[in-house]
């Protein structure tokens, strides 16, 4: 049995701006993302990667198209619906966002609360991570008090504490040296092994080698996709 979910796009189009300033970010994305399968999304500055994990992880609405998550879309589901499928997606932003007086475990329980998962099974989660990714004795600091790269780091163990079935993770060895990224690697790979469901924005030639499915994006277009993600 497969922990993650099935997410099929279909015809996905996401516009910015309204009248003159109206932009298409991404054109008519159809693709999908299926569990114990890493799925790396690739392309230059501005070709549309974050736009894409943005509508796929349900905080921007498509302007057509579908996104559906085990055939259901959650931009129709009902309120209720929607928090719960939220709580089994981590999303870690490609700039993270931390609340800057509080410490990084802090953020991190802040996180596992407002998913219902405040508990020690998850917060024993926390720490594993934070240990694999060699940021556990900072995380009595705060944000401003650590590196940027160190922030990455905590900001992947926040959206992996919450033990979610789909991980989205924007750009997650950006700014990271390689010993860095190849802990995030690692932890990718026991993901995969877990079934999560791994969408995964990078420039990293080693994130895309370890991919099972990539998509090669250019001016918001799918321009080349690599790997079985048929269902
Ligand atoms: N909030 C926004 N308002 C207007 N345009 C945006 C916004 N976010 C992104 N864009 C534009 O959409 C395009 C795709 O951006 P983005 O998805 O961030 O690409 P990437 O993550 O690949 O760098 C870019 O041209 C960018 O300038
Ligand atoms: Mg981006």
């Amino acid at each position: 049995m497969s922990e993650g979910w099935n997410i099929v796009c279909e015809n996905l189009t996401v516009r910015y701006g309204a009248g003159e300033n109206r932009a298409t970010a991404l054109m008519d994305f159809n693709g999908s993302f299926i569990p114990g399968k890493i799925t790396v999304v690739f392309g230059p500055s501005g070709s549309g990667k974050t736009t894409l994990l943005k509508a796929v992880g349900t905080l921007l609405q498509p302007t057509e198209g579908r996104v559906n998550y085990n055939g259901k879309d959650p931009y129709k589901m009902l309120r209720k619906e929607l928090l719960d499928l939220r709580r089994e997606i981590g999303i870690s932003f490609q700039h993270p966002l931390f609340v800057s007086q509080l410490t990084l475990w802090e953020n991190i329980e802040l996180v596992l609360n407002s998913s219902g998962k405040l508990d020690e099974r998850h917060r024993e989660l926390a720490y594993s991570l934070a240990e694999q990714l060699g940021i556990k004795k900072l995380l009595s600091k705060k944000p401003s008090e650590v590196s940027g790269g160190e922030l990455k780091r905590a900001s992947i163990v926040m959206s992996l504490s919450k033990d979610p079935s789909v991980v989205i993770l924007d750009e997650p060895t950006a700014y990271l040296d390689e010993e860095s990224s190849k802990k995030i690697l690692e932890v990718l790979e026991g993901l995969r092994e877990k079934g999560k469901t791994i969408v995964v924005s990078t420039h990293d030639p080693e994130l895309i080698r370890v991919a099972d499915v990539t998509y090669r994006l250019r001016y918001g277009r799918v321009v080349e996709a690599r790997g079985d993600s048929g269902i």
